[in-house]
Formats: C-alpha cells, sequence, structure tokens
C-alpha cells in the first residue's frame, strides 16, 4: 500500500471523528481546594495565619502525650533564647544531657543519640552522636495552632 494512501485514509477517518453531542461539564469528584489540609488551591497564595508561640518556660511545662510509642516528643516548653543550636553550641544539652537532666528534672536524652546508628550502632559515646546534635530536626517546638486534623485516640 502505498504511502500517500495510507495518509488520506487517516485524514478521512479523523475528520470524521465526531465530539460528543453531550456537552454537560464533567464531574471531577474533588475539587482543587478539596484536596488538602489548607482549604484552597495551589493557585492561590493566602497570608499565614500566625499562631502564638509557647511561652512556658522548661520546668513549668507539662509534658506532652507521645503519639506512638517511640516518636520523639514534642518539646512542651518555649525554645526562645535557645536557638540557633550551632556546631560548638548546644543549649538543649546543658539541661538533657545525662548528668544535667536529673538535677534539672528535665527526660534525660535517651542512650540511643549517644550511639551512632550507621556504623557503630553497639558502641555507647560519652558524647551525643553527631546525627542527633541538632535537635530541632526531630523534636518539635509546639504553637498555639489550631490542629489541621482532629487527633483520634483509640
Ligand atoms: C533550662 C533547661 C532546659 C533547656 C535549655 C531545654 N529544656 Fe527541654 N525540658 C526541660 C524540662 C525541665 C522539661 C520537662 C518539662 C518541664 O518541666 O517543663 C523539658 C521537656 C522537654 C521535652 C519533652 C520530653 C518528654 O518526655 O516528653 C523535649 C522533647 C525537650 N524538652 C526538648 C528540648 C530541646 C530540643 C531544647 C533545645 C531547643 C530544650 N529542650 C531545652 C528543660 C530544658
Ligand atoms: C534524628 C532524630 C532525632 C534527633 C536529631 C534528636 N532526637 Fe531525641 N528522640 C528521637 C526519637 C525517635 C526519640 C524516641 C525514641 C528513643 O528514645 O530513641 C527521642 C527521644 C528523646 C527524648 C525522650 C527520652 C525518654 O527517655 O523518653 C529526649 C529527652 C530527647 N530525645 C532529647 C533530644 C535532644 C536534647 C536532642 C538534641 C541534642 C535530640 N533528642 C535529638 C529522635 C531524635
Amino acid at each position: 500500500m502505498n504511502r500517500l494512501f495510507l495518509i488520506a485514509l487517516m485524514i478521512v477517518s479523523l475528520s470524521c471523528t465526531s465530539a460528543p453531542e453531550n456537552s454537560d461539564p464533567v464531574d471531577l469528584g474533588i475539587s482543587d481546594a478539596e484536596i488538602g489540609l489548607s482549604g484552597h488551591t495551589v493557585f492561590e497564595d493566602p497570608a499565614q495565619q500566625s499562631a502564638p508561640p509557647n511561652e512556658v518556660e522548661p520546668g513549668e511545662s507539662t509534658v506532652r502525650q507521645r503519639s506512638y510509642p517511640e516518636a520523639p516528643p514534642v518539646i512542651s516548653h518555649s525554645t526562645a533564647g535557645f536557638l540557633p543550636i550551632t556546631a560548638s553550641e548546644n543549649l538543649c544539652l546543658d539541661c538533657h544531657d545525662v548528668p544535667a537532666a536529673e538535677d534539672v528534672g528535665a527526660t534525660a536524652v535517651p542512650t540511643s543519640h549517644y550511639r551512632d546508628l550507621r556504623s557503630a550502632p553497639e558502641v555507647k559515646r560519652d558524647e551525643i552522636a553527631g546525627a542527633r546534635y541538632y535537635c530541632a530536626t526531630c523534636h518539635v517546638a509546639q504553637t498555639g495552632a489550631a490542629p489541621l486534623v482532629e487527633m483520634r485516640r483509640p
């Protein structure tokens, strides 16, 4: 079959394909604004609502229930003045490192934090492992923001 004939055949068959007669809008199910928790679409840029910071001093706060066993506990007290944590400075450890924690009544840093879980998990070191130095990677300060999703307890 020659190529020109094939192309002509394709053009004829394409032109015969007619648009669907029913022009009702298609039901797309969930709308853009309903997909996420923000309640708006990605095309909107709403102003952020500020949340009141936690101003309760360490020693006066109440530790919060953990979300699940082995979850990193959230920070129950204010962190104003303790940040930033740098390579040479870590105020969190002044209260949470093992000998100091008992004196100030803080939960002590667990033994997992003194082990390099990647290369030598069996060795408990005297100092905190490098990967644990920046506490705020895993331990989250709390604010008075309203939760986006209500927490369900069994
Ligand atoms: C001045 C001492 C002090 C400093 C500095 C401090 N904390 Fe605390 N922290 C406490 C005490 C005491 C508690 C126990 C709750 C209370 O009495 O307020 C606590 C509670 C916590 C808890 C909750 C523990 C649990 O069992 O649920 C976390 C997590 C925590 N702190 C992390 C941090 C981090 C991260 C920093 C640094 C940004 C920090 N803390 C700085 C004293 C301190
Ligand atoms: C890589 C994530 C990570 C980093 C970084 C980290 N933690 Fe944790 N932390 C955890 C997890 C996960 C747990 C709960 C499981 C466990 O005990 O190991 C925990 C538990 C704790 C507890 C509760 C101990 C207990 O006996 O209940 C304290 C206090 C704590 N961390 C303090 C700190 C401090 C202070 C720093 C910074 C010097 C820090 N953590 C850095 C993940 C982290």
